[in-house]
């Protein structure tokens, strides 16, 4: 246990992130901007055959922003992109041991850079990506 409000695997993902840089030759990148903290997440995919073989990211963001970012390129790595659809910013936020409440927006950050990133690889390949990606919606009250 520590006393902080993270999570040790949070704080693990923090101090020693996964997967940061970027990919040259990048099937998509995507890259969007917290509007509630102004922190921006910048991220790369590889896909190869349908499946996603590498990612990578850069974040300008939080402690939090910076471990769910690891995380999530560390789920999406050997996945279709069907399945990395389906990853969501609280399974990121699972995976991780929790957020704190206040937190978890950053992980919104996560989930929406790795659905930009498929966007625009589907824009690369000349198709209209399966999925929508959602704005940001101000969250208000917490
Ligand atoms: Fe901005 Fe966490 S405070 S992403």
């Amino acid at each position: 246990m520590n006393n902080l409000p993270y999570s040790e695997k949070v704080m693990d993902h923090f101090t020693n992130p996964r997967n940061v840089g970027e990919i040259p030759d990048a099937s998509g990148v995507g890259t969007v901007g917290n509007p509630i903290c102004g922190d921006v997440m910048k991220m790369f995919i590889k896909i190869d055959n349908g499946i996603i073989v590498d990612a990578k990211f850069k974040t300008f963001g939080c402690g939090a922003a910076v471990a769910t970012s690891s995380m999530v390129t560390e789920m999406v790595k050997g996945k279709s992109i069907e399945e990395a659809l389906k990853i969501s910013n609280k399974a990121v936020a699972e995976a991780l041991g929790g957020l704190p409440p206040i937190k978890m927006h950053c992980s919104v950050l996560a989930e929406e850079a790795l659905r930009s990133a498929l966007a625009d690889y589907y824009k690369k390949i000349g198709k209209e990506p399966p999925f929508t990606i959602t704005e940001h919606k101000h969250e208000h009250g917490h």
